[in-house]
């Protein structure tokens, strides 16, 4: 079980990779081109161009033939959707209800960004917030490479550095953040992230009798249960002491809801680090990134990750402008079809890559991609059977083409994967 999540459960119900042994990395060998030089070159050939934080990127810039490119077509074709710059899309308008809470607590003083490209460095992903070489999170299994120092951001975080060089203080920046994973009603390869930043200068804290640090770990918390009330309204909270890369000390905000403790948004005093690169040597700051996602499914009561990229009207029109309180309620459930398949794993077998493949082939009809059987034989071998959930949100699916999907997607699993089908 992959997830590419900096903590224990902070932005999706993932096991923290802090908690298993780190895995080999694949280690891309070529290229010293970056995306912008490429970019380039090959603007001209194409046709269909998307407009991004001002950069244009056409298909070839993003998906191509190469060792050290693991992007395939499907997530191209989510690039320039931008569900959270919708308003009447409940990801719009929770980003809307977010923006709210900060400007009118914060007289807008916060700086908001939502169109900033999606396409960055492994300097600006990773390094710039301190992601340690080794982490798991800098993978071909977990992040999508464009080449070897570029990727589709796996978090908003990537944007912290560059907007703290530019001179900003307060911001939010909002985007689509790209991961491989795997395959359930809360896992889909891309969904959006908040991120917010605030930096402290020595007369802020002076007067308080604290250090800086405890004064922004303090004005963090009051900021984000006020953001929290905000949303859910008069709800219990509690704080969970958590581990960033980026943030020391680290925080957890969960909310009492349904029953149940649901972990809201992850946050943090931003490492020193950081700020001395960004040219502010004597500040302090806070940061936290919350799901959008995650939250919006508990605020709409959204059941699987995958509407929120339907354009069914039966969904789409359920929602308004700045209606934050309204409750989906499914037009109709069809019904699923499950298929297993087995087969003797290799070495090289991963669960993200069995997911991408499946996603390849069925797209939105894979609800769910389950371990349900695993052993290992007196000669060693390993066997895993996975069972496949096909469902449509839209319709109802015929025998033959599940049938023919499963067909599909055995095959890619053999040739892809080298695996044993038994
Ligand atoms: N980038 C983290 C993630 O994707 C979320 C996060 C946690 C962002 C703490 C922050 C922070 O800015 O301070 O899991």
């Amino acid at each position: 079980m992959a997830g590419l999540t900096f903590a224990h459960h902070i932005l999706l119900p993932k096991p923290s990779f802090f908690l298993h042994s780190p895995k080999s990395l694949t280690k891309a060998t070529n290229g010293f081109n970056t995306f912008l030089r490429r970019h380039k070159s090959t603007q001209t050939i194409s046709s269909a161009l998307l407009e991004l934080g001002g950069v244009q990127i056409s298909k070839q810039d993003v998906v191509r033939d190469e060792p050290t490119n693991n992007v395939p077509d499907l997530i191209f074709t989510k690039l320039g959707l931008q569900l959270h710059r919708r308003d009447n899309h409940p990801l719009g308008i929770l980003k809307n209800a977010i923006y709210e809470y900060f400007d009118s607590n914060y007289n807008n003083q916060f700086n908001k960004f939502d169109d900033l490209c999606p396409i960055v460095t492994t300097k600006e992903n990773f390094d710039d917030v301190l992601v340690p070489a080794d982490h798991v999170s800098r993978s071909y299994n977990d992040t999508y490479y464009i080449d070897a120092e570029t990727v589709l951001r796996c978090h908003t975080s990537a944007h912290q550095a560059d907007l703290l060089r530019k001179g900003y203080s307060n911001f939010l920046v909002t985007g689509d953040v790209y991961r491989r994973d795997s395959i359930d009603s809360t896992h889909y390869p891309v969904f959006h992230q908040m991120e917010g930043v605030r930096v402290f200068s020595p007369k802020d804290w002076y007067d308080s009798g604290m250090d800086g640090t405890l004064y922004a770990a303090n004005d963090l918390k009051a900021c984000l249960e006020g953001l929290a009330r905000h949303l859910f309204g008069a709800v219990e909270m509690r704080w969970v002491d958590s581990y960033f890369p980026f943030t020391n000390p680290s925080f957890e905000l969960e909310i009492y809801f349904q029953e149940k403790w649901l972990e809201v948004l992850g946050c943090g005093v931003m490492e020193q680090e950081i700020l001395k690169r960004g040219g502010k040597t004597d500040n302090v700051a806070w940061a936290f990134g919350l799901g959008l996602e995650r939250l919006a499914m508990v605020l709409f009561d959204i059941p699987d990750i995958r509407l929120f990229w339907s354009t069914d009207k039966r969904f789409t029109s359920q929602f308004t402008k700045g209606q934050l309180g309204i409750k989906f309620k499914p037009f109709s459930k069809y019904p699923p079809c499950y298929k297993d398949m087995s087969f003797w794993i290799n070495d090289s077998f991963t669960e993200n890559n069995l997911c991408e493949i499946v996603r390849g082939v069925a797209g939105d009809l894979a609800e769910e991609v389950q371990l349900i059987d695993n052993f290992t034989n007196k000669k060693g071998l390993t066997s895993h059977c996975y069972r496949i959930t096909y469902r449509s949100m839209e319709r109802s699916l015929t025998d033959d083409e599940i049938n023919q999907l499963q067909g599909n997607v055995r095959d890619q699993v053999q040739r892809q994967m080298n695996v044993e089908l038994r």
